[in-house]
């Protein structure tokens, strides 16, 4: 395989002049809303909620320092709707997390001079179980069934599988190899084995599946009271990537009960988490939704069906729609015995967070065709929704190009505004040329990836000793980035 490397585009910096009569720094209508810039933040997980799914003081810390650079808009990472346990994961579930959640805006108000408009992205996810030890697997976890019994008699071309004792069946099955056991096994029970077991909306045998259309749009809209109540701007429905909602949407969604199969009724349960949504949020809250512009897994949703999706929403009501491509289990990497498969290291993960090393065509701007497609069909259909992208977006001349040419509405920039939050407003400034600038390998993705504090290695290792620096889990690496000040003052 080549191994690709592209330069980022030219910044294209403006002066101060420039930035004020820019595209980029022009309000936007957002919902019921105002956002003074069409500079977006997207969702970001960064690992530092309780294991209870509170706000800490680091994750005020982290947004503080993403609102320092007064985005017109800043998203909350994917926050559950459910009130379970999920790691340190924030969490809109129940009551009990409004106060940490009003300090989280408060905090942001302040830090952004009030300029900045705060959503919060609500996720609901099935079950994922780690890879487990082969052997455990064939002691514990499988149900020895007839087929089983049969695939093997006919596999090893003799009868005493039919009747021999439970445990010899499956000591034999243990010690198969790998074709074999791709003979003896489902297609399902093989995935469990090499990937671990995870859940899907079409295991409607499953009650708490099947019943998943009766219960999510309460749980959406709960949670979504919960961040109006905080004091949340807006709340951003995941519908992306490997998560429920996404696979409702999915062409793999061959659910028979009316929530699958042909378009109109995969798009039927987001719709009816909209409007439960709508129905409970205060007017003034905005709320749209983040979904794919391409599955790109074999058989999964392409950009027609994400158009068809868009116009629904859009007529529907929502207020935006925030435009992200693939991030999806069904071709993630074999995980190590022990750890979970995680959704961005297969080809459509590198489609969600392209790096320099993807491929002739590189990361910038690569996803934006997709939204741009999207954003087109929409005002064909005479609606003003607007359209966020998102992927490689890092430079004034891509941003505002694409604003420009009707591209976008708003440009999402996820890791250029972790790599430097500051970068919206250095632009603002006509500060330009102070931008730290992401590098695109995606070493906070692997950060991620392990469940570690996320941070930038342009940063991380910044300053360490300089007083009032928090450091990471294990202490070498600062947790956001240095401050910065304008020298324009
Ligand atoms: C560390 C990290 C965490 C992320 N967490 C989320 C998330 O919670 N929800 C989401 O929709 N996207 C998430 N993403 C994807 C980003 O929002 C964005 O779509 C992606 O990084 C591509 O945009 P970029 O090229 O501007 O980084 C995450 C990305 C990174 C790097
Ligand atoms: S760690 Fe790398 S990819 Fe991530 S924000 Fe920093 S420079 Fe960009």
């Amino acid at each position: 395989m080549p191994r690709h490397q592209h330069e980022r585009p030219a910044g294209g910096w403006p002066t101060r002049d420039e930035a004020a009569r820019s595209i980029l720094f022009s309000p936007c209508a957002l919902g019921a809303r105002v956002a003074r810039t069409r500079a977006w933040v997207p969702a970001m997980v960064p690992w530092r909620a309780t294991d209870d799914g509170h706000v800490t003081a680091d994750v005020l810390d982290w947004y503080g320092r993403f609102a320092d650079g007064r985005p017109g808009v800043l998203v909350v990472e994917a926050t559950g709707i459910r009130d379970v346990p999920s790691g340190p994961l924030l969490r809109a579930g129940d009551e009990r997390f409004v106060p940490g959640l009003s300090r989280l805006v408060e905090t942001v108000r302040a830090r952004s001079g009030g300029r900045t408009l705060l959503l919060i992205q609500l996720i609901d996810f099935l079950s994922i179980k780690r890879r487990p030890d082969p052997e455990k697997y064939f002691a514990r976890f499988l149900e020895v069934e007839s087929r089983h019994r049969a695939a093997l008699s006919e596999w090893l071309g003799d009868d005493w599988p039919l009747s021999a004792p439970e445990a010899e069946v499956r000591g034999r099955i243990a010690s198969l190899g790998e074709d074999a056991l791709a003979r003896v096994l489902s297609p399902r029970e093989l995935e469990s084995l090499r990937m671990g077991h995870r859940e899907r909306v079409t295991d409607v045998h499953l009650p708490h599946v099947r019943d998943l259309p009766r219960h999510l749009p309460d749980l959406f809209a709960r949670a979504a009271s919960v961040a109006a109540r905080a004091g949340f701007d807006g709340v951003e429905l995941h519908f992306a990537h490997a998560y429920t909602m996404a696979s409702f949407l999915s062409a793999l969604n061959v659910r028979e009960d009316g929530y699958g199969g042909p378009r109109e009724q995969r798009a039927r349960l987001p719709l009816e988490v909209f409007r439960a949504v709508r129905a409970v949020a205060p007017r003034e809250l905005v709320v749209g939704c983040r979904y794919l512009g391409d599955e790109v897994i074999e058989g999964g949703n392409r950009v027609d069906d994400a158009v068809y999706f868009g116009e629904r929403f859009a007529r529907a009501g929502m207020d935006f729609l925030s435009i992200s491509k693939g991030g999806k289990f069904e071709d993630a990497k074999q995980p190590k015995v022990g750890h979970a498969a995680y959704p961005y290291t297969g080809p459509s993960g590198h489609e969600c967070m392209p790096t320099v090393h993807i491929d002739e065509v590189g990361p910038f701007s690569r996803n934006v065709p997709l939204a741009a497609a999207i954003r087109r069909a929409i005002r064909a259909a005479g609606l003003s929704t607007p359209v966020i992208g998102a992927g490689g977006l890092c430079s004034f001349a891509q941003c505002e190009g694409h604003l420009v040419r009707g591209e976008l509405d708003f440009v999402g920039a996820a890791r250029q505004s972790l790599a430097d939050p500051d970068w919206w407003r250095k632009m603002e400034l006509g500060e330009g040329d102070a931008i730290r600038r992401c590098k695109m390998t995606n070493y906070c993705e692997a950060l991620d990836q392990q469940h570690k504090q996320v941070t930038c290695q342009l940063w991380d290792r910044e300053g360490l000793d300089e007083p009032g620096v928090t450091r990471s889990h294990d202490g070498k690496r600062r947790l956001v980035p240095p401050p910065w000040s304008p020298r324009s003052g």
